[in-house]
């Protein structure tokens, strides 16, 4: 068991001590702090010098990650072994972005040939797409393309759409619709020509209910604007998935799909077939670029030494947060617009694979595993909830992201926007004490409402600019700092039962909504009165 290693222990021993050392002793201990705790990587830079931690800290940290074979562990992703033991699954995503010409077995077989060959199919669609060749079943060219998908199958592409719009082609309009509340296909739709309209329909298993009911009422809304024509769906569907049967059976011909495998987790997914759209509005090459960066990244992580890895150091920094500090959330605030859509797409990586309580013996952890992970680009978010992390009861570690070059520079404002980053990881590490509030003659009633505690730690990680190679460092960097932390944590990172249980509850809760007669029900109370509720309203407001 984790918590009872003696790494671990030595831990806890050390964190009595450290509790209360506050970063302004730190670094007055240290002048030089600020630029020893730092690391470059893959072109990457952190500084973590604003935690709370000692050398001895980090010594002891690696300890833990030597301990946990952390080593041995990557080693074992990297060459497939069958890491996802509760599924019997390899986890290959970093398959997905080796180069040419590499080799990766699973079960006997290179899957390199297989990944590159799906990766020209993909070049060779999107590139007829972004030209025009690729018509309509009216002979129109394609304008619009809509993905549908959910989790992974969604917050990857949305994600790197978003970020990567800068590079995006203009002339063509991306949705993502993945909720099975109908307003999201609704809205995507609403203003666009079918006869323009190209959906992706993705889904590793091709049996999510969400996105097979929204893929059946994208069909129909284009059966029905091209003069209910069935033959219009070979032009304006595709898929993107691992299960050829079900893609058949929807009515998509599987020369019109993409396929992955499953070694590839749904989370991990977007640098698979799954990236169509991210390649469709960015190109080809800058998709490949991406890759490319997240296997510069990939590689850092698998061959550098704990003590100089990105990934698992902050993978490290988190685990000293949440299962000795107790921090229960952590906070990612990216300084870049683009990023929007980033803390939505970690929560997904980061929740669902360590959101676990059992340890792969099958017992009961005796430690906090994952944190709740949000957050908001800044200065967005300073506006907002920013007041918490500076003086609320809570410790939230929090990572600042940010990029030296603006995409899209406007007078001063991208130094007025990196002042801020600053400004925000100085003002939680070192605060304001009384004796200084005090100074600037404010009253003693309001000095304590203008104090600010600090030692509240965070990382910065700047880059040069946001582009698809900076872009697939960021996520493969997130990427192993969850295996990381799944090792330690001695959890499987790459199944997701938790998700299933409802899943096969709303099955049954589904037709007792809809029929006719009044259902018999026998669930608990609460959840029949909400059903009862539910039918009683609908049926007087309809
Ligand atoms: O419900 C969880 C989940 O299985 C995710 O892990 C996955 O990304 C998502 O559903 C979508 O699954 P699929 O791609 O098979 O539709």
């Amino acid at each position: 068991m984790t918590n009872e290693s003696q790494a671990w222990k030595n831990l806890e021993t050390h964190y009595q001590k450290l509790r209360e050392v506050h970063l302004r002793r730190l670094f007055a201990d240290d002048p030089k702090r600020g630029e020893r705790m730092t690391l470059k990587a893959a072109g990457l830079f952190l500084d973590y010098s604003k935690n709370r931690v000692t050398d001895e800290t980090l010594e002891l940290l690696f300890a833990l990650a030597e301990e946990s074979r952390l080593q041995e562990r990557i080693g074992a992703m990297f060459t497939g072994d069958k890491i996802n033991f509760t599924e019997g699954r390899a986890v290959l995503h970093t398959a997905l972005r080796m180069p040419r010409g590499s080799s990766v077995t699973v079960d006997g077989n290179n899957v390199i040939p297989e990944v590159q060959a799906v990766l020209d199919r993909m070049t060779e669609f999107a590139d007829r797409v972004r030209s025009g060749a690729w018509k309509g079943h009216t002979g129109k060219r394609i304008r619009n393309v809509i993905n549908i998908g959910i989790g992974g199958s969604d917050l990857g592409p949305v994600m790197a759409y978003e970020a990567l719009r800068f590079y995006s082609d203009r002339n063509l309009t991306f949705r993502f619709v993945s909720n099975v509340d109908g307003t999201d296909l609704a809205e995507a739709v609403r203003d666009l020509d079918p006869a323009e309209t190209l959906f992706i329909v993705s889904s590793k298993t091709f049996t999510t209910l969400e996105t097979i009911t929204n893929a059946k009422a994208a069909r129909a809304w284009l059966v029905e604007g091209l003069g209910n024509n069935e033959q219009a769906v070979a032009r304006h569907f595709v898929a993107v998935s691992t299960n050829a049967t079900e893609v058949k059976k929807f009515g998509i011909d599987t020369s019109n799909m993409f396929e992955f495998w499953d070694w590839v987790g749904g989370r991990y997914s977007m640098c698979s077939a799954i990236g169509l759209s991210t390649m469709i509005a960015i190109g080809p090459d800058n998709f490949r670029a991406l890759l490319r960066g997240m296997h510069e990244m990939d590689e850092h992580f698998r061959t550098a030494p704990i003590a100089r890895n990105l990934p698992a150091l902050i993978g490290l920094l988190g685990i000293w947060y949440t299962s000795f500090f107790g921090a229960a959330t952590a906070a990612v605030l990216p300084y870049d617009q683009y990023l929007k859509r980033f803390p939505a797409y970690l929560q997904q990586l980061t929740m669902e694979s360590n959101g676990k309580y059992v340890t792969r013996a099958g017992q009961r952890v005796g430690y906090d595993t994952c944190p709740i992970y949000w957050g908001e680009p800044g200065t967005n978010g300073q506006h907002s909830f920013y007041q918490l992390i500076h003086q609320g009861t809570r410790l939230i570690p929090c990572d600042f992201i940010a990029f030296a070059q603006p995409l899209n520079p406007v007078g001063q404002q991208h130094d007025l926007l990196i002042a801020n980053l600053c400004a925000q990881s100085e003002a939680l590490a070192f605060g304001k004490t009384k004796e200084e509030v005090e100074a600037e003659g404010t009253p003693a009633w309001l000095a304590p409402h203008r104090v600010f505690d600090g030692n509240r730690p965070s990382n910065t990680i700047f880059a040069e600019r946001l582009a698809p190679q900076s872009l697939g460092k960021l996520v493969a960097l997130y990427e192993h700092a969850v295996f990381t932390q799944g090792v330690i944590w001695n959890i499987d990172s790459f199944d997701q039962w938790g998700v299933e249980l409802g899943k096969v509850l709303a099955r049954r809760i589904v037709p007792e909504l809809s029929s006719p007669a009044e259902p018999d029900l026998s669930h608990d109370s609460s959840t029949n009165n909400l059903i009862r509720y539910y039918r009683r309203l609908k049926k007087e407001t309809a």
